[in-house]
């Protein structure tokens, strides 16, 4: 028996089916509102309207849970690797023995570029911000088709599989391309005998005459960072996938505009955003007071970055993750970070601030992970490339579920129009 809510609005009435999700979510339909009534929902940034239905990841803002595909993030952090988790998003369960040994030799096959694609990194400024070249090349993916690196797919189902795995393969390659390039650096092919994380990493930093080992500590750092960034539901960046998947674009392009609204500095540029301000705060530019009495003043336009959550009205269990991580990792290799200590004064101080305890406002996934990026070497104008490569797998699956959907329609939000009534065209001879 669906439950329904009823509205009432000139003398006439409307019953709206309520949906509810499988942890008790509840959901207004309203796809019958305009018609019925002639009424549309207002929301700016959404806060209140969900986008879609979806099976992928599941939070709870209010007690700070974050599970993907049922699985806590606690359980995967500690057991999984970033590429298992790449799979169990976009299939849907964790994968065998053998579902993950064929995906990680699709990862390796993938991995790497067209040569042609090196004109193309030729065409940017050598200091061209990384993020721009990876929407870039990202969106050129798909005018490489495929079939010039695998065998043809046998089905449909198959070919998107394919495509995922070129997709999260190549994302790696093309941002530490980025890199080299950023740096006026050789381009670094990768090695088939390297997993994953240590091949991206081989790539950053090797040199034409002297190949990178990344430690062991480095490795598992990077692959914790980005499982914790796999996917997040419905967040700015893949709900711009979600957008631009609608209109039946394909994979490629809906990715690279991902990146561009992952760019933002108060969506995934905040991870750059909090050590430029944890940076400046140790350097004497503002103090951590200073730093939290702007925050509290709107008219300041400073914002306590690494704070505050749309969802997470409690702690960010990422950020609870990495704050952990941040420890080990820097013992582990012996950093004594300065801005680490800062942060922590940082957070101790706006937890037990009004201000921030009134408005729910705790750190976020990207408080802490500029701390360990810094820490294994990670340059600053790439933390934001790093949290992309994470999401790729989010992405990828979101535009999958919402391709899946029969139901799904393009994107097209309605408006309320505030501007001039109906007026007639002036000859600019008549005008003043
Ligand atoms: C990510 O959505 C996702 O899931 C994103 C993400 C993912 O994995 O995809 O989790 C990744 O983007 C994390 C967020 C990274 N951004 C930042 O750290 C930037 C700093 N944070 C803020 O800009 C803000 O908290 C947002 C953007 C994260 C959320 O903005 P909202 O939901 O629109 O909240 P709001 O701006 O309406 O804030 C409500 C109140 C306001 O004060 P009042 O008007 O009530 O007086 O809280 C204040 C805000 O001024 N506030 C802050 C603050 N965040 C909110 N005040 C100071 N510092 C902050 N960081």
């Amino acid at each position: 028996m669906t439950r329904t809510a009823t509205l009432t609005f000139d003398g006439r009435e409307l019953k709206l089916p309520v949906v509810e999700g499988t942890e008790g979510e509840l959901a207004l339909d309203i796809s019958e509102l305009r018609a019925r009534l002639g009424l549309i929902t207002l929301d700016p940034g959404f806060g209140n309207t969900g986008a879609c239905t979806s099976a992928i990841t599941f939070i709870d803002g209010e007690k700070g849970i974050l599970r993907y595909r049922g699985i806590p993030i606690e359980q995967l952090a500690e057991h999984s690797t970033f590429t298992e988790t790449a799979w169990l998003l976009i299939h849907g369960r964790l994968p065998n023995g053998t579902e993950l040994a064929l995906f990680r030799e699709q990862l390796t096959r993938h991995a790497a570029l067209h040569e042609a694609f090196k004109h193309h990194f030729e065409g940017f400024l050598v200091d061209a911000p990384p993020m721009a070249m990876l929407s870039a090349m990202i969106n050129t993916l798909s005018c490489f088709p495929r079939r010039w690196n695998s065998s043809p797919a046998e089905t449909p189902e198959d070919e998107f599989y394919e495509e995922a795995a070129r997709l999260i393969s190549k994302v790696r390659t093309i941002a530490a391309y980025s890199y080299r390039r950023s740096m006026g650096l050789p381009f670094i092919y990768p090695d088939p005998k390297l997993p994953y994380v240590a091949n991206f990493l081989h790539m950053m930093f090797s040199m034409p005459y002297e190949q990178h080992v990344a430690s062991p500590e480095v490795v598992e750092a990077l692959n914790l960072i980005l499982l914790l960034h796999a996917d997040h539901e419905q967040n700015c960046s893949t709900s711009t996938v979600r957008v631009v998947g609608s209109s039946q674009a394909n994979l490629f392009a809906s990715c690279a505009a991902a990146v561009g609204a992952l760019w933002g500095p108060l969506h995934g540029g905040a991870n750059v955003a909090v050590l430029e301000m944890l940076a400046k705060i140790h350097h004497g530019g503002l103090s951590a007071d200073q730093a939290i009495k702007l925050a509290k003043d709107s008219k300041s336009g400073f914002k306590l970055m690494g704070f505050g959550h749309r969802v997470y009205k409690n702690f960010d269990p990422r950020a609870i993750i990495l704050k952990r991580a941040a420890d080990r990792v820097l013992a582990q290799l012996g950093v004594n970070d300065p801005l680490l200590d800062v942060a922590r004064q940082l957070e101790e101080k706006a937890l037990s601030d009004p201000y921030f305890v009134e408005r729910k406002l705790y750190p976020n996934v990207d408080f802490y992970s500029g701390i360990i990026m810094r820490a294994i070497g990670i340059p600053i104008n790439m933390f934001t490339v790093i949290f992309a490569i994470g999401r790729m797998p989010g992405w990828i699956a979101q535009w999958s579920e919402q391709h899946a959907d029969s139901k799904a329609r393009i994107a097209r939000p309605r408006q309320v129009y505030v501007g001039n009534q109906i007026s007639d065209y002036v000859p600019i001879g008549d005008r003043k």
